[in-house]
C-alpha cells in the first residue's frame, strides 16, 4: 500500500462516520435475520400486454403503493387504473421476516418482476416474500394449474435407509403446520427433532392474507401434498397460487420476529475504540473522506431546475437522437451474443456504429413512450452532467419502439470482474490502481452529489457499477435510479431501490433518502475494493458471512 503513507495528513470524518454506520448496522441489537431474498421461481403471464401505454404507469404505482405497505406491515395489496388495463398487486413476506428484512426481500423482488414485461402480470417466489400481479382480481384464487413443488437435488442421510423416519417426521410437521396456519394468521411454523439422531425437520407455511382460513387450509394440504413426492429429498419447497410451503432438515427460519428493526442503543465508545483498530486495513479510505468532507462543506452550492417539456424538445432536435434501426443494426438486432450485462432496470449490448465507434446500449425494460418521465430523467441528468469519472452518455432513441440509452463503451467492463472473480485480474489491479479507482469514483460521486445544476443520488453504488477505461480508471455507470431532488424538502422515497447488501439501513428501515445512502454504499464498495471479499456474495442464505459483519466481528474482536 505505497500511497497510504501519506494519508493521515487528510480528515478521516466522512468515512469514518460511513465505518461508524457500518459498524452500527452488525451490531446485534441493529442486526437483521435472513430477509432470504433468493429467487425460486419466477413465472409470467402468457399474454401481451395490450396497451402498455397505460399499463406501465399502474404497474409502478401499484409496487410504489404496496412499498408502503410492506413497510409497516409485511404485506400489501394495490389496484392502480380501470379497464383492461388495470393493474391488481399483491406482495408479503412469510411471518418469520422483520419488517426491516421484508422491505430488503420486497426490494429484490420488485426489482425482478418487472423482467415480466411486456407479458400482463406474472408472479415471483422468493425464500422470504412473493410478489404478484395482474389485469383482474386473483386475491380469492388459492390454486391454480402452476401450482407445483421444487424438490431439493439431495437425499436426507436419514431418508437414505429402509427406515421411513425422516419421511414420518416431515409428514408429521408438515400436517401440523397445516393445521395451525389457519388459525393464526395464515402462518405458521414447525420444527421436529428426530429422535435417535440428530436431525431435524423445519417447516413454514404461509398463506396470503386475502385467503379465509378455509380456503387457507385448502391451499396448504394441496402444497403438503405436492412437497410429499419430494421424499426423500432432504429439502422442498411448495409454490401456489394461495400460499407457500418448505422444509427443510436445515433450520432457515429467522428465530425470531426482531420488530421494526430500529436500532437499540449502540455503546459508542466501544465502537470508536473497535473503529480504531479496524481502520487499519481501511486507511486508504481516509484520504476519500478527506475529499468528500472537502468538497461538501467548502463548495458553495448552487441549484437548479430543468424543465422537462424543454428537454424534450432540445433531444429531439439535437444530435443525441439516434434512430432505432441504427442501434438494433449496430448490435445485431439485440444479439445475446452481444450482451454485455443485465441491471434492475435493463439490459446492456455491446454494438457498433457504421462509422466504427463502439458503444454500449441500454435497453430499458419499458418503453420510453409509457415510462416517458424517467427515461428523459436520466437523460436529462445524464447529458447535463459530465466528469471524467462518471461514464458518458452518447445519445438516446427516443422515438423507436423501445427506450434505448447510448453510451460510451468500456473494453474492461466493470470493477466487480477485476476484484472477484479472475486472480490474474486481481493481480493487474495493484494498490496504485485501487486506489486511484477509490479516489476516482469519490470524485464521480462528489460531483453528482455537488453538481451544480442538480444533485443527484445515484442510489445503486456497487461495484458492477463501477467501469474501468482503457487505463483502468474508474467511470461510475447507470444512473437509472438516480433521481434528482429539491434541497429543503425531506425526501421520502417510496420507491426503494438499490442492490442488497450496499443499501444503507436507515434508507431501508424509512426510506429517507440522502447522500449519506451512497456514502454508506460506497463504504461497503471500499471495504470491498481493499479485501477483494464481494459483501453478501454466498447465495445460500448465509447471510452472516457478509463482509460487513466480517468488519464487526473485527470490532467483537478488538
Ligand atoms: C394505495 O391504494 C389504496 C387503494 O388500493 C389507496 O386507498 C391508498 O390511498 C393508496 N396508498 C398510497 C400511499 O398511494
Ligand atoms: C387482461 O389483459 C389481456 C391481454 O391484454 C386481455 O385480453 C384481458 O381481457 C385482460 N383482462 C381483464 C380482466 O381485463
Ligand atoms: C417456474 O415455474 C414455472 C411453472 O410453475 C415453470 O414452467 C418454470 O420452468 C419455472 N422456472 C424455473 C426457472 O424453474
Ligand atoms: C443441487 O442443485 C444446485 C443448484 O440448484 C447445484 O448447484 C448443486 O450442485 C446440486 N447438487 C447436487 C448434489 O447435484
Ligand atoms: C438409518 O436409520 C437409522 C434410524 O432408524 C439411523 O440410526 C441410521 O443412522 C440410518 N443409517 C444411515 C446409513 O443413515
Ligand atoms: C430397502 O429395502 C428394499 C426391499 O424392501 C431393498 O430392495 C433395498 O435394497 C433396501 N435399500 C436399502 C438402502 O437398504
Ligand atoms: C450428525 O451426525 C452425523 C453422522 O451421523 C455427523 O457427521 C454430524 O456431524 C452430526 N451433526 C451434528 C450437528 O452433530
Ligand atoms: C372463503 O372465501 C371463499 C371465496 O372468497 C368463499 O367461497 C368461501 O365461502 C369462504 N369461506 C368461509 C368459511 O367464509
Ligand atoms: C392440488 O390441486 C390441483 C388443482 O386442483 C390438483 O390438480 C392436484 O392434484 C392437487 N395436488 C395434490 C397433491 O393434491
Amino acid at each position: 500500500m505505497s500511497s497510504s503513507e501519506s494519508v493521515p495528513k487528510f480528515p478521516n470524518q466522512l468515512i469514518f462516520l460511513a465505518l461508524l454506520g457500518i459498524l452500527a448496522a452488525s451490531q446485534p441489537q441493529t442486526a437483521t435475520g435472513d430477509p432470504r431474498a433468493q429467487t425460486v421461481n419466477v413465472t409470467c403471464g402468457n399474454q401481451m400486454e395490450a396497451n402498455p401505454a397505460i399499463f406501465v404507469p399502474n404497474f409502478v404505482a401499484t409496487m410504489e403503493n404496496i412499498s408502503e405497505q410492506m413497510r409497516t406491515s409485511g404485506f400489501g395489496v394495490a389496484v392502480a387504473g380501470s379497464g383492461p388495463d388495470i393493474n391488481y398487486g399483491l406482495a408479503q413476506c412469510y411471518g418469520d421476516l422483520s419488517l426491516l428484512d421484508c422491505v430488503l426481500c420486497y426490494a429484490e423482488a420488485r426489482t425482478i418482476l418487472p423482467q415480466c414485461y411486456p407479458f400482463n402480470g406474472g408472479r415471483i417466489f422468493l425464500d422470504g416474500c412473493f410478489m404478484r400481479a395482474e389485469n383482474y382480481s386473483f386475491y380469492h384464487e388459492y390454486k391454480g394449474p402452476q401450482d407445483r413443488a421444487v424438490c431439493g437435488n439431495a437425499t436426507s442421510p436419514i431418508g437414505n435407509n429402509n427406515s421411513s423416519l425422516f419421511q414420518d417426521s416431515v409428514r408429521r410437521t408438515l400436517s401440523q403446520a397445516v393445521a395451525d396456519a389457519p388459525a393464526s394468521n395464515g402462518f405458521s411454523r414447525g420444527q421436529l427433532d428426530i429422535v435417535g439422531t440428530n436431525s431435524s425437520v423445519f417447516v413454514l407455511a404461509n398463506c396470503w392474507r386475502t385467503l379465509n382460513s378455509s380456503d387457507c387450509r385448502l391451499c396448504l394440504e394441496n402444497a403438503s401434498d405436492s412437497m410429499m413426492g419430494c421424499l426423500p429429498r432432504s429439502e422442498a419447497r411448495a409454490l401456489h397460487t394461495g400460499c407457500f410451503m418448505r422444509y427443510s432438515d436445515r433450520d432457515f427460519l429467522n428465530s425470531e420476529v426482531a420488530g421494526t428493526g430500529s436500532s437499540g442503543a449502540v455503546p459508542v465508545i466501544v465502537i470508536v475504540v473497535s473503529v480504531v483498530s479496524c481502520i487499519l486495513v481501511l486507511i486508504v479510505g481516509g484520504a476519500i473522506g478527506g475529499y468528500i468532507w472537502k468538497h461538501r462543506y467548502i463548495e458553495k452550492k448552487r441549484r437548479g431546475s430543468q424543465d422537462v417539456q424543454k428537454m424534450v424538445k432540445t433531444l429531439n432536435d439535437s444530435s443525441l437522437n439516434f434512430k432505432y434501426s441504427t442501434l438494433e443494426k449496430a448490435t445485431g438486432c439485440f444479439d445475446e451474443a452481444n450482451k454485455l450485462g443485465q441491471g434492475g432496470f435493463g439490459s446492456v449490448y455491446k454494438g457498433v456504429l457504421a462509422d466504427g465507434r463502439e458503444i454500449a446500449v441500454k435497453r430499458l425494460f419499458f418503453n420510453n413512450k409509457h415510462r416517458i418521465g424517467d427515461f428523459f430523467n436520466e437523460v436529462n441528468m445524464i447529458s447535463s452532467v459530465e466528469h471524467k469519472n462518471l461514464v458518458r452518455l452518447l445519445g438516446c432513441s427516443c422515438s423507436g419502439p423501445e427506450s434505448l440509452l447510448v453510451y460510451e463503451y468500456l473494453p474492461n467492463k466493470s470493477l466487480d470482474r477485476f476484484i472477484f472473480a479472475d486472480v490474474n485480474k486481481a493481480k493487474a489491479m495493484n494498490w496504485d490502481r485501487r486506489y486511484e479507482v477509490i479516489v476516482g469514483t469519490a470524485e464521480g460521486l462528489v460531483y453528482l452529489h455537488e453538481n451544480s445544476k442538480i444533485r443527484i443520488i445515484h442510489r445503486d453504488i456497487k461495484a458492477s457499477n463501477i467501469l474501468l477505461d482503457s487505463r483502468l480508471r474508474a467511470k461510475i455507470a447507470d444512473f437509472g435510479l438516480a433521481r434528482s431532488f429539491q434541497e429543503d424538502k425531506s425526501h421520502i422515497s417510496t420507491a426503494i431501490a438499490g442492490t442488497l447488501g450496499y443499501m444503507a439501513p436507515e434508507y431501508l428501515a424509512h426510506g429517507q433518502l440522502t447522500e449519506k445512502a451512497d456514502v454508506y454504499s460506497f463504504g461497503v464498495l471500499l471495504l470491498e475494493i481493499v479485501t477483494g471479499k464481494q459483501n453478501n456474495r454466498s447465495k445460500n442464505a448465509e447471510y452472516t458471512d457478509s463482509l460487513v459483519t466480517w468488519v464487526g466481528f473485527c470490532h467483537s474482536r478488538a
